[in-house]
């Protein structure tokens, strides 16, 4: 067995504005009832004007390289998951290398909607892997709130802002990433897209008309798409890694609605406490939804040496994930 990839330190960021369902009934037609009841959020964080995607990420970072012990000179490689870069180019993982000073560290980012940190992680356990000595920062940051039209009470009511980190390297005894398994179906890509600010249509007035700016949702498609690849993708990497469901002691999925996560508890079987959720301190930040709830579950004490960790995701393109770790 080569050596495995570990998560050494994690650390994770949001803007200090929040708002709460009783704020949102201010500005659309929505209520604290409807929004809690259908998704389980109660209040996020939204980014400032002039707060950026990279200044989130670049302060989950620096914590997770605190908790990791390790200097931003150590690293090799940066990788970003995320959907709202700071700009197409450069990449929000150089803008965070060259403020973290992470002078020898190869950087990029990663597409892959919500399951963009489990993506990214996925691609430093193969380096890893390889390279035991190598430091890999991995980060799942957004900034949803400019991608949402906050007059569509359908989604505006969802989306937020924050970042995740985790360091990883080679691990010094047998706890580690234990198997990783992505997913993508772009057949039904129109269910969740944001269709312009790329290449294929001119940024005009008739886009901005259009709304293509902004987040696009088919929210009961996607319900249906996401509960059975989550199930599917949690079997399948429970079943790689050798392990039967009574014996996982933490679920961390992608902190999308409640009665998906609910849904999902049920189905595999398993009891509440092994179920991490946040989702109603923070609504769904997409790629940043599991590193922040990772790093939540570690800072609280709730992830023991040994334990037995599925984390899983699911997302636009469509994209699903899920990876395995002994902590
Ligand atoms: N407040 C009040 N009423 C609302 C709101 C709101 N914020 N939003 C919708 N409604 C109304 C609708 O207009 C509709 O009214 P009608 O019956 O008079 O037409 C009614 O509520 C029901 O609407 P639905 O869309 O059917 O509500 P649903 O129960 O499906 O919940 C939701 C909507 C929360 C979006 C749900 O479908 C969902 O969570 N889907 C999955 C989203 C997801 O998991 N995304 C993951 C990937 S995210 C990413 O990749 C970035």
């Amino acid at each position: 067995m080569s050596t495995r990839a570990k998560i050494i330190g994690t650390g994770s960021f949001v803007p200090e504005k929040v708002l709460t369902n009783k704020d949102l009934e201010k500005i659309i037609d929505t209520s604290d009832e409807w929004i809690t009841t259908r998704t389980g959020i109660k209040e996020r964080h939204i980014a400032q004007e002039g707060e950026n995607n990279s200044d989130l990420a670049i302060e989950a970072s620096r914590r997770a390289l605190e908790m990791a012990n390790v200097d931003a000179g150590e690293l090799d490689l940066i990788i970003v998951g995320t959907l709202t870069p700071d700009m197409p180019m450069p990449s929000v993982a150089c803008l965070v290398q060259r403020a973290l000073g992470a002078k020898k560290a190869g950087a990029m980012d990663v597409s892959a909607t919500c399951s963009g940190f489990l993506y990214s992680l996925s691609i430093a356990d193969k380096f890893v892997r390889c390279s035991p000595n190598m430091k890999v920062l991995v980060i799942g940051s957004e900034v949803l709130s400019r991608r949402t039209n906050w007059q569509d009470r359908t989604t505006c009511v969802l989306f937020a802002d924050g970042a995740g980190a985790a360091v990883v390297t080679g691990s010094d005894d047998d706890s580690g990433i234990v198997s990783t398994h992505l997913h993508a179906d772009g057949s039904v890509w129109e269910l969740l897209t944001i269709r312009g600010l790329g290449t294929a249509y001119p940024v005009d007035e008739n886009l901005l008309k259009k709304g293509w700016q902004y987040i696009e949702m088919k929210g009961r498609d996607v319900f249906k798409h996401a509960v059975k690849a989550l199930e599917s993708v949690a079997f399948e990497a429970l079943n790689a890694s050798g392990w039967d469901m009574d014996e996982l002691d933490m679920l961390i999925a992608h902190q999308a609605n409640i009665r998906i996560l609910e849904h999902l508890r049920e189905r595999l079987g398993l009891p509440k406490d092994k179920v991490f959720i946040n989702i109603h301190k923070y609504g769904n930040t997409s790629a940043a939804s599991i590193p922040i709830a990772l790093d939540e579950a570690n800072r609280q004490g709730k992830l023991k040496k040994g334990d037995k960790i599925l984390l899983i995701s699911f997302g636009g393109g469509f994209t699903w994930a899920g990876v395995t770790i002994e902590w």
